[in-house]
């Protein structure tokens, strides 16, 4: 697909989420000002981060992970040679839930459609998943065998799975906000992130 393509493609599912007025965030998102977080990067990457929801300054700037997470991502990125436009980053759920909750089951079940057509447009070699919610997600849409495995036996692993475009390999990593406040998880998830190397060209 070309490039033009998938970026109106994109395009398309932004303006669906914008209008989803069935969601049980939109009246939060409208009330607040805040944008959805429809995602960031490169449409033609090898590589997509999946976060979980947005938080406050995502939804007041629309960008995913440009807080305090963001930087703990931005320096893992660094780390292993890769600038954010060298790469795609979205969430599952694209509306900030209030007080920074987990996204709930019927959030997910509501958003994660957008996050499945994103997939099959970008169409990355590799996903790699922050944290637990995308990664529980994403083992199960490809049905991977590792799906009710638990994301401390499976960070840092390289998972073969098939895409409806074909072969992916999903990476599950530690959400970054771990390492604010864990200098140890900080060291796992520099160390996880390596992997990732493999799949720059
Ligand atoms: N945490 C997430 O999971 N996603 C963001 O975009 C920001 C923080």
């Amino acid at each position: 697909m070309q490039l033009t393509e998938k970026t109106e493609l994109l395009k398309q599912i932004r303006d669906e989420v914008i209008n989803l007025k069935e969601s049980p965030l939109y009246e939060f998102r409208v009330r607040n000002n805040y944008f959805p977080v429809l995602g960031q990067g490169n449409h033609d990457a090898d590589i997509m981060f999946i976060g979980e929801a947005p938080g406050k300054n995502e939804a007041e700037q629309g960008r995913p992970f440009c807080g305090a997470s963001g930087r703990v991502l931005d320096e893992l990125l660094t780390s292993i040679n890769l600038k954010r436009e060298d790469v795609y980053v979205t969430n599952i759920v694209k509306d900030r839930p209030p007080d920074n909750r987990d996204p709930s089951r019927e959030e997910i079940k509501l958003y994660s459609p957008f996050l499945v057509r994103q997939i099959n447009i970008i169409q990355p070699r590799v996903i790699a998943t922050l944290g637990r919610f995308s990664m529980e997600f994403i083992l199960k849409l490809f049905d991977a065998p590792e799906q009710n495995d638990k994301i401390s036996q499976l960070h840092g692993r390289k998972i073969k799975a098939q895409a409806e475009y074909g072969e992916v390999y999903v990476v599950p990593l530690f959400h970054p906000a771990v390492a604010l406040y864990r200098a140890d998880q900080k060291t796992t998830l520099k160390h996880d992130f390596q992997v990732l190397k493999d799949f720059i060209s």
